[in-house]
């Protein structure tokens, strides 16, 4: 199959540009486009020989749910069983924007959008070209993030070609994605909020908006994940990563000594903050910007992770970032995508 890429430069475009895209779509295909967080890989939820075809192109588990897009709250009352006031105030704060919400689901979601659970997760992106596009056609969009499954979430279009050339016919390139990690999904669907994957709508905004505590489902519950998409190792280059947390200097401490126990010719890639940078004893440094603004790691992170295998990395160290804030959810990316292999030094 071969695909087109069409490009979308600055904030102004021309709609007519995204026509090849909602005809695709609305005919059961799927399409590349861009939102604020991450790349989506989008079908229509109403038709699942379209949604049978996001599984089969990305390689992911049926077993995994979609997250379903729309562009104006209206949309939500064919998807939700029930809205209440608590999930009204999240929705007047945060969306359009990177938090998804789950929900009850009606009878009418497909249960191949929610791999057979009885609930659904929605967001409303903010993303211009995502807006225009979900505007156009109208009908919820599920999407996951555009990767082959297992590797980093696409945040830029050469992303999404790289994974997806040859399997998909469209990409829409609009450039870098502004967040560069995939929203913040939160249930509510017993009563008590519960972040399932942290992400740029941080604990202390929801906590701020709802006035009463919010809890953090542990990542490493793989047994029964309350997100399903938990349980699977994730945003992996292909060499092995080793992550390094605690006290700063420690950490650059620890991080020279793996350097200097590994076997000299190894391809070392170490990503850590600017602070840091110039103390990494190695020549492939790659450099997450000062810890003092997280949101600039983020939005670098999962290119990162791609720029490991570009440069046939060996082994991948990395520098952890803080728990609070955006730094919860990069950590928790971190930790994926270093499988559990992490240093704690203190
Ligand atoms: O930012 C994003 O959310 C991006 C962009 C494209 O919108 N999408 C994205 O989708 O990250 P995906 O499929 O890569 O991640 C969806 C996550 C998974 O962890 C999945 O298990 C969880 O949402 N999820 C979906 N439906 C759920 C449900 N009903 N209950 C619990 N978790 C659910
Ligand atoms: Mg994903």
């Amino acid at each position: 199959m071969h695909t087109e890429v069409f490009k979308i430069e600055g904030p102004v475009f021309n709609p007519e540009q995204l026509q090849p895209a909602v005809e695709i779509l609305k005919n059961g295909g799927v399409v590349g486009f861009p939102t604020e967080t991450v790349y989506g890989l989008g079908a229509i939820a109403t038709n699942d020989s379209a949604l049978r075809e996001i599984f089969r192109v990305k390689g992911r588990p049926a077993d995994n749910p979609l997250i379903l897009h729309i562009w104006r709250e209206c949309q939500l009352k064919e998807l939700a069983e029930e809205v209440n006031e608590k999930y009204r105030r999240l929705i007047e704060e945060f969306w359009p924007g990177p938090l998804t919400l789950i929900f009850p689901k009606r009878p009418e979601v497909s249960l191949l959008v929610t791999a057979g659970l009885g609930t659904v997760a929605v967001r409303m992106p903010s993303h211009p070209v995502a807006r225009e596009l979900l505007r156009l056609v109208d009908i919820p969009v599920a999407a996951p993030s555009a990767n082959l499954s297992g590797s980093p979430s696409p945040t830029r279009g050469d992303h999404v070609f790289q994974d997806l050339a040859g399997k998909i016919p469209v990409i829409i390139d609009a450039g870098p994605c502004q967040a560069g990690l995939e929203s913040t999904v939160l249930t509510l669907t017993d009563g008590r909020p519960l972040i399932l994957r942290p992400g740029f709508v941080t604990r202390e905004m929801l906590e701020e908006t709802l006035g009463e505590r919010v809890e953090t489902a542990q990542s490493g519950a793989v047994d029964r994940p309350r997100a399903p998409g938990m349980k699977y190792r994730h945003y992996a280059p292909r060499a092995p990563v080793v992550l390094v947390e605690g006290e700063n200097e420690k950490v650059v401490a620890k991080i020279n000594q793996i350097i200097r126990e590994e076997p000299a010719g190894l391809r070392i890639v170490v990503i850590g903050s600017s602070d840091n940078a110039r103390k990494y004893r190695c020549d492939r440094v790659l450099d997450w910007g000062p810890r003092s603004d997280l949101a600039i790691a983020a939005a670098r992170l999962f290119g990162f992770l791609r720029e490991c295998d570009r440069l046939e990395a060996e082994l991948v160290i990395i520098e952890g970032a803080a728990a609070e804030g955006i730094g919860a959810a990069i950590e928790n990316r971190l930790r994926k995508a270093a499988g559990g292999n992490v240093i704690y030094v203190s």
